[in-house]
């Protein structure tokens, strides 16, 4: 009677075991809508020399990182593949009332054929993971296979800075199967191809819309085929704002100021080179801090040449003001010698000019007697520059290093303004180009 109990109890505590084995694996259990010879590691049988064919779509949840230091990028995506796999028995008893798909879980895919895509240009790529694997099977009722995941991807660009501030970096991803060469799959963008999330920003560039898709095949040299490819290229064009602010602007105020110094004449040496001084050191000091922005290049950058254009227009502000002093010191001396010879110049009677000895031969009041003079040399070595003249209309003494500020007033800008007329018009056309 106790034996029969126990027994009884036995029987009862098995089946509540092998009840709780047997649910447990019901889901799963890949025999259900897989058949009695399937074999994962073959592809799905097509018609003769027909590749498999797997679509893909990619919807892009955020792009950051963007690394000029390492050039390379991270994406964080969700991908998807579909591929037909004929094999499938589809009981009807899986899906439940009015769907026409089934979700399993991501161990259920270890059992299917599967196609093993790649990102050529990753450093690294990963399925998200928190608890288990971020992906999904679904099976759809025409015998479609899903697989989705959540993965990331740090991405290798070979970016280029010539433009830089204005430059747009082309950066592509590589999609490729490892060992199915194009005859036996085919990789392909799905009609919905590559989403990006609308909300994406980016802090110093816009993301080009839409993005560049395409279908390639590749040959590699080590695995010696052709293999299809899949193509997309991220466009990401630097915002101009930024540097607008913090180099352009900042650097046309400080040539602009070095014009100043035009009109504070010669009566203020100290005040026109400080000012001249510190308006190139500013810029030196702006260039400097722009270097931390972006590694250094081999090539020359467009906000090199703007940095080095401003720096030319200040140095030859510098070179004016040094020409000015030494005509101004040149006027002096001869201003001085004028005013020493005249009193002994105008009473005499120039006489005749001896070719060979070069002197003046003159009748001298003060120590009479036909005297030889000789023309002082600072009046000499002037007479092919005229440090001064008598303007013709009013008759004024016109000074020559008052003349070459004056002129530079109107020239320095006007060139200035022909740099920055030629500069963005072809940083622009070579942006767009
Ligand atoms: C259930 O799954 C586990 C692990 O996958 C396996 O070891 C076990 O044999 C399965 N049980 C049945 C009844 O299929
Ligand atoms: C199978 O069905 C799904 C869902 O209805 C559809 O998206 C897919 O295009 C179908 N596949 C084929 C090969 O007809
Ligand atoms: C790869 O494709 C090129 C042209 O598309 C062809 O010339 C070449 O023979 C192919 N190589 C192989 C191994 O199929």
């Amino acid at each position: 009677m106790i034996a029969s109990e126990q027994f009884l109890y036995m029987v009862i505590l098995f089946t509540c075991l092998l009840c709780s084995t047997c649910k447990k694996n019901y889901t799963i259990k890949p025999r259900v809508v897989l058949p009695e010879h399937y074999v994962k590691e073959i592809r799905p049988p097509s018609s003769k020399g027909e590749p498999v064919t797997v679509d893909f779509s990619i919807y892009i949840v955020d792009i950051n990182s963007i690394n000029v230091e390492d050039m390379d990028f991270r994406v964080d995506m969700f991908v998807r593949q579909r591929w037909t796999e004929s094999r499938l028995d589809m009981p009807d008893d899986i899906f439940e009332d009015g769907d026409d798909y089934v979700t399993l879980p991501p161990e259920f895919f270890d059992n299917l054929w599967q196609p093993d895509p790649y990102i050529l240009n990753s450093k690294v790529s990963e399925i998200a993971v928190l608890t288990h694997k971020f992906s999904s099977v679904t099976l759809y009722r025409n015998k479609t296979v899903r697989y989705a995941a959540r993965m990331h991807a740090i991405l290798a660009c070979q970016m280029e800075f010539q433009l830089y501030p204005m430059d747009i970096q082309s950066c592509p991803m590589f999609i490729e199967s490892f060992s199915y060469n194009n005859q036996k799959l085919r990789l392909r963008w799905a009609e919905d191809g590559v989403k990006l999330n609308p909300e994406l920003k980016l802090l110093q560039y816009n993301v080009g819309q839409p993005l560049e898709l395409m279908e390639t095949t590749g040959y590699m040299v080590e695995r010696e085929a052709n293999f299809s490819r899949l193509v997309m290229y991220f466009r990401f064009e630097r915002q101009i704002g930024h540097h607008l602010i913090q180099t352009f602007a900042p650097s046309i105020l400080v040539v602009m100021l070095s014009w100043f110094s035009f009109w504070i004449g010669l009566d203020a040496i100290p005040g026109r080179v400080t000012l001249l001084v510190t308006s190139m050191l500013t810029l030196v000091t702006m260039f400097t801090g722009l270097k931390s922005d972006i590694p250094p290049v081999a090539y020359v950058k467009a906000l090199d040449l703007w940095m080095a254009g401003c720096m030319v227009f200040v140095f030859a502000a510098l070179g004016e003001f040094a020409v000015v002093k030494v005509l101004d010191v040149r006027y002096q001396l001869q201003k001085n010698a004028r005013v020493a010879s005249v009193p002994r110049i105008l009473p005499t009677r120039i006489q005749a000019v001896d070719k060979k000895t070069r002197c003046v031969t003159a009748w001298d009041v003060e120590t009479p007697g036909i005297r030889c003079r000789k023309p002082s040399l600072s009046l000499k070595s002037h007479r092919f520059l005229q440090l001064s003249w008598l303007d013709h209309k009013t008759g004024e003494e016109k000074i020559l290093w008052k003349e070459i500020d004056r002129q530079s007033r109107i020239y320095f800008p006007v060139f200035f303004l022909l740099f920055v007329v030629f500069y963005w018009p072809i940083l622009l056309l070579k942006k767009v180009g």
